[in-house]
């Protein structure tokens, strides 16, 4: 078998770049190129580290744009396709849903046309399993659970999610979906809970929680997810979804309060410093009550599970913080911003 040359778009985002790092150190063979636009979410510092050669390359681009599609399938000889890039906060698409239709639902649609006039071996599409609603006190989400989402960033996923299928059913190209529940784990952009609330303890800010704390999520490690993407993109049967999930359901209210005595743990801070700074906050509208993952179906055929506890996982996440301060903090002050476009300014005018 040859080796694989994976595209991988969304690449500098959180998952992204957890999973180009995970594939680097699982099969130094693949040849990765990391695809992305560097929208306020992407980083390339995320992917520090990786060095340009035989096995790397970054191409900055749009996922909404065919001709740089083009010109990277047919230049690399893609075989395989992971597409992480989207538009992914749910707050943000509440006050702006344009962008989140343009770039989830017109842009995979568009990555999905170029991979087809290519042909590839395997089309992953990574998606979430916000796509199907909320559940109530009781019951898991399966593959067989009606989509039924309810903020725009979900409604434009499963859009997304209905193309890479119809792609499978209409013109025969290899797709797989997954449906992954609640990341952490280093590299999260701290507009999402964990790094947010994380952020805030050490800066002493108030930890903003939305109405009463007692929504529900399940958190995997996002090494654990890019784990389970190879897995799907090698062994998973085309046409199908795959959910996955570590059974680690939460309230908020929890989350926030563990993060909160783990900081001052670390930091040194009296017990109940942090704690003190929740405060409880308007409700984000539509706000899905509860997630949980039943992933029955990857384990059983595909043996894949997860290898983080979340009592190892957490404090591990806040140490990444602690020793990588410098890296929230350029993003907070917005200076890495300035920093890639001066650094690609340059580079494009070579
Ligand atoms: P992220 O916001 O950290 O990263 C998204 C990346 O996509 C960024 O690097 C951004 O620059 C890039 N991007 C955005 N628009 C693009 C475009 N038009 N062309 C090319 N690149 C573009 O998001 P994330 O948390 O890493 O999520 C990655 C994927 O996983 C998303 O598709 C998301 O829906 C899905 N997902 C996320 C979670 C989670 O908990 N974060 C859970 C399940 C699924
Ligand atoms: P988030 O990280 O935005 O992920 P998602 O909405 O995709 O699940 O939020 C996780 C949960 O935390 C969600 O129930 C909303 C809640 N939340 C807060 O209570 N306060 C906050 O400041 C944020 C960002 C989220």
């Amino acid at each position: 078998m040859s080796a694989r040359v994976l595209l991988v778009t969304g690449a500098a985002g959180f998952i992204g770049a957890n999973y180009v790092r995970h594939v680097r150190n699982a099969d130094p063979q693949a040849r990765i190129v990391a695809y992305d636009l560097l929208t306020y979410a992407g980083n390339l510092e995320n992917l520090a580290g990786l060095t340009e050669g035989d096995n790397y390359r970054f191409v900055k681009g749009d996922i909404r744009d065919a001709k740089a599609l083009d010109a990277v399938f047919s230049d690399e000889k893609i075989t395989h396709v992971v597409n992480f890039a989207a538009e992914s906060h749910v707050d943000r698409s509440i006050l702006g849903p344009e962008i989140f239709v343009d770039v989830n639902i017109r842009g995979t649609q568009i990555l999905l046309e170029a991979a087809r006039r290519h042909g590839v071996e395997r089309f992953l599409q990574v998606s979430t399993d916000e796509v199907y609603g909320s559940l109530g006190p009781s019951g898991l989400f399966t593959e067989q659970t009606p989509v039924a989402p309810n903020s725009p960033y979900s409604a434009s996923k499963a859009g997304a999610d209905h193309l890479a299928r119809a792609y499978y059913h209409t013109y025969n190209l290899p797709t797989l979906i997954t449906r992954c529940s609640n990341n952490y784990g280093p590299y999260q952009f701290p507009e999402k809970l964990i790094p947010l609330m994380l952020i805030n303890c050490l800066e002493g800010k108030p930890l903003p929680v939305y109405g009463d704390g007692m929504n529900v999520r399940d958190w995997l490690h996002v090494s654990d997810h890019a784990s389970a993407i190879e897995v799907v993109l090698a062994t998973g049967r085309v046409g199908e979804a795959y959910n996955i999930g570590g059974n680690n359901e939460w309230p908020n209210i929890e989350i926030v309060k563990r993060l909160a005595a783990l900081v001052d743990e670390r930091t040194g801070k009296a017990p109940g410093t942090s704690e003190a700074l929740i405060t409880y906050v308007t409700d984000r509208p539509g706000h899905d009550r509860r997630y949980a993952i039943d992933s029955t179906k990857i384990r059983d055929e595909l043996g894949w599970t997860p290898t983080y506890t979340f009592e190892a996982g957490l404090p591990e996440t806040v140490d990444w913080y602690l020793e990588n301060e410098s890296w929230w903090r350029r993003i907070i002050s917005g200076e890495y911003r300035d920093y890639y476009a001066q650094m690609y300014g340059e580079r494009e005018r070579l």
